[in-house]
């Protein structure tokens, strides 16, 4: 099968399953995280058709939504791309992808060891920052009953889920707990370089924010 009917046949997939996701991961989060890896790919001289697929694949089984998502990841990779005949090689580099970015180690357990895998990561944390990374975070507040923002509650590291639905938190927590971090923690230098104006433009909203919450005139 061509590599382009290939592509065009997971997206078919994939839409359908993430159409009705309202936490950040809906269908047009696979499909940015899918063209942002795709420029970087291409300035990066990577395997542009592997980068491709591990983006469009890369949260079929995140530990938020599947129980076993080391084994999700290999068997709904490898199901999926075996019946469109992809080869075996491809489908072990996708696979690589798919499972390091469903591990919930955290940044000191990333495994993620070839360039492509490398860059879907990056583009996953690129749509979690910016003008986008601020919506997408609200959007995830506001589905787990977080409040925007509350000066008496102190800075909260949430571990999982669990704890951030047991916690009571604020949206602006996250900002400091996970995305004012992400720009130190891109691998290729096109994505350091983008995520540098993203960064700026979350440092500035923040700003603005607490401004307006003060209720300052100027
Ligand atoms: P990934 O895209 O790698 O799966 P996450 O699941 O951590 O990343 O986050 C998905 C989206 O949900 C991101 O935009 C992120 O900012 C947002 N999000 C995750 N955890 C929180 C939280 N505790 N509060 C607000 N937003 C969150
Ligand atoms: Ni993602």
């Amino acid at each position: 099968m061509e590599e382009n009917t290939v592509i065009n046949q997971v997206v078919e997939q994939i839409k359908a399953q993430f159409k009705d996701d309202s936490s950040g991961h809906d269908w047009f989060h696979i499909d940015r995280v899918r063209r942002t890896a795709k420029k970087i790919a291409t300035i990066e001289q990577a395997d542009v058709y592997v980068t491709e697929l591990g983006a469009l694949l890369h949260d079929i089984a995140d530990h938020k939504f599947v129980e076993n998502p080391d084994e999700a990841a290999l068997t709904s990779t490898a199901q999926i791309l075996s019946a469109l005949n992809v080869p075996q090689k491809t489908i072990e580099a996708v696979q690589h992808i798919v499972l390091n970015c469903s591990f919930k180690g955290g940044v000191e357990a990333n495994k993620m060891k070839s360039l492509e895998g490398k860059i879907v990561q990056d583009a996953d944390k690129l749509d979690a920052i910016g003008a986008i990374g601020i919506a997408r975070t609200f959007a995830f507040g506001g589905k787990f009953g977080a409040i925007l923002f509350d000066p008496n509650i102190g800075p909260m590291d949430h571990k999982d889920l669990a704890s951030y639905q047991k916690n009571r938190s604020h949206t602006i927590n996250h900002f400091h707990e996970k995305l004012l971090k992400l720009k130190d923690l891109m691998h290729t230098k096109t994505a350091q370089k983008m995520a540098l104006k993203r960064h700026q433009f979350m440092e500035d909203y923040l700003i603005e924010f607490h401004h307006e919450w003060n209720a300052e005139i100027n």
